[in-house]
């Protein structure tokens, strides 16, 4: 019976130990943690300091309910409209790609506002309306990591 109630206990720990998330973070529906920083950074530096600071990567969106919960966050951390998640134009016209290189299977894009110019743009998420635009890479916003 000891050893019964002790192994509850330890597998239970492991269990609250893998689900806790960085202090200033937030756990997300998919049970990875996001963070909301709300300092200004080019795409390029936002990513850098994702994997810096927390060893993950700008946010990768891959459902409707996780992008939901990041806009539901957002208003509360963000007075800018915008703020960067991980997607990149290809430099080598992939087309979009997610920084921490998993596969960018789901899309909530403004109808139409989908960039055809060549030039390198990251993703950009409107916390009012929840949709992504691409905007030219060296623009300051604030940013979400994925940890
Ligand atoms: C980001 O890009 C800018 C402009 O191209 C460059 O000066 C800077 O070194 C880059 N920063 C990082 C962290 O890669
Ligand atoms: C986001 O907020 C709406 C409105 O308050 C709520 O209905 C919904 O459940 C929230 N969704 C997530 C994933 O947090
Ligand atoms: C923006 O993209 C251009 C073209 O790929 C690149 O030369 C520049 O370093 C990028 N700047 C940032 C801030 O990422």
């Amino acid at each position: 019976m000891f050893m019964f109630v002790f192994s509850l206990f330890i597998f239970g720990s492991i269990r609250l130990l893998a689900k806790t998330c960085p202090i200033d973070t937030l756990e997300g529906p998919d049970e990875k943690c996001y963070g909301f920083f709300p300092y200004g950074f080019f795409h390029n530096e936002s990513e850098h300091l994702c994997t810096d600071f927390y060893g993950g990567n700008l946010a990768s969106i891959h459902n409707e309910e996780t992008n939901e919960f990041i806009k539901n966050n957002s208003v509360f951390f963000f007075d800018s409209d915008d703020f960067w998640i991980g997607g990149k134009i290809g430099e080598n016209g992939e087309g979009w790609l997610w920084s921490d290189k998993s596969s960018f299977d789901y899309r909530n894009f403004y109808k139409g506002r989908r960039p055809s110019s060549k030039s390198y743009f990251g993703l950009a998420f409107n916390k009012n309306t929840g949709k992504w635009h691409g905007i030219k890479n060296e623009t300051v916003l604030p940013y979400v990591c994925t940890i």
